[in-house]
């Protein structure tokens, strides 16, 4: 175990929130040292100051990535909670198609955002249930976009490759003989999939440059992290990147209450979303 004071402490969590929004506060010590440690002692630092100094000083942002990725946790899983997944594939996909197809009389573009997309497995699913309910699917412009401010996470999102334990986490066995190919013991998305998909480095809490807007934002169990001034930033920014209508899904446990009235609530069977009204 690698000792902190309360000074080095301080001077982390504040440095937590300057990289990524991330908000702890001193009561949190027990969590830094749990998921710092390894961290500390993997990259031969003798002390939390010196890592400190280290990190601040990596280039690369290598370290500052490792830091995101102990604290906020990078866990995720293919189809997270369902019925999000659900509603897409019975109502939205098909509803956005139809709608911008009677506007204009042609195919229509849709476009979709993964805002904090970790290892790509929230993305990579929007693309499975897309192909599934688009006949024609090449006929659309789709753009799927998906971030998140560590590289560590987008590397291995770009790749499309998961281990047996990530695929046994949500996937169907017929999803998974369709889209992935078996190989050493690893499963790889196929380019039909890959190609749907943009991935870019973003920090959530910096402004959205040149994003464009998006008929469907999933931004999911990364608000938690932050402070409810910085949510409720967010959330007014992330309007900002959604057409008229479109729609907003957050994690399960997380809420819109008091946190931005650019949204109302939306009811279907046991999951609620969000449809942009201002
Ligand atoms: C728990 S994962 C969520 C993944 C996915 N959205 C889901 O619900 O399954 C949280 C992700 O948020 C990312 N993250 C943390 N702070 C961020 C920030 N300020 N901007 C963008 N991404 C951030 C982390 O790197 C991590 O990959």
């Amino acid at each position: 175990m690698i000792n902190i004071t309360k000074q080095e402490l301080q001077v982390l969590i504040e440095y937590i929130y300057e990289i990524c929004g991330v908000h702890l506060d001193s009561s949190k010590e027990y969590l830094v040292k749990t998921r710092l440690d390894g961290l500390v002692t993997k990259n031969g630092c003798a002390s939390y100051s010196e890592f400190y100094y280290r990190a601040r000083s990596d280039r690369t942002g290598k370290l500052n990535g490792d830091m995101i990725n102990a604290i906020t946790t990078p866990e995720t899983l293919f189809f997270r909670d369902k019925h999000p997944f659900e509603i897409m594939r019975t109502k939205l996909v098909n509803e956005i198609i139809q709608k911008k197809k009677s506007k204009t009389g042609l195919p229509g573009q849709l476009r979709i955002w993964s805002a904090a997309s970790s290892t790509g497995q929230e993305i990579y699913s929007l693309a499975m249930i897309l192909r599934e309910t688009i006949s024609n699917i090449d006929k659309y412009r789709i753009s799927l976009m998906a971030t998140d401010i560590s590289d560590v996470v987008l590397d291995l999102a770009r790749a499309g490759r998961y281990n047996k334990f990530e695929i046994s986490r949500g996937l169907t066995p017929q999803l998974l003989n369709k889209y992935f190919i078996e190989k050493d013991q690893y499963w790889q998305l196929k380019d039909e999939i890959l190609k749907m998909v943009k991935f870019q480095k973003l920090n959530l809490m910096k402004p959205f440059v040149g994003l464009g807007k998006f008929d469907i934002v999933f931004c999911r169990n990364v608000a938690i992290y932050f402070t409810l001034d910085d949510r409720k930033n967010l959330f007014d920014r992330i309007a900002d990147t959604i057409v008229p209508e479109g729609y907003l899904f957050i994690g399960s446990s997380e809420f819109l209450t008091g946190i931005s009235d650019r949204f109302k609530a939306v009811r279907h069977g046991k999951t609620i979303y969000y449809q942009k009204v201002k």
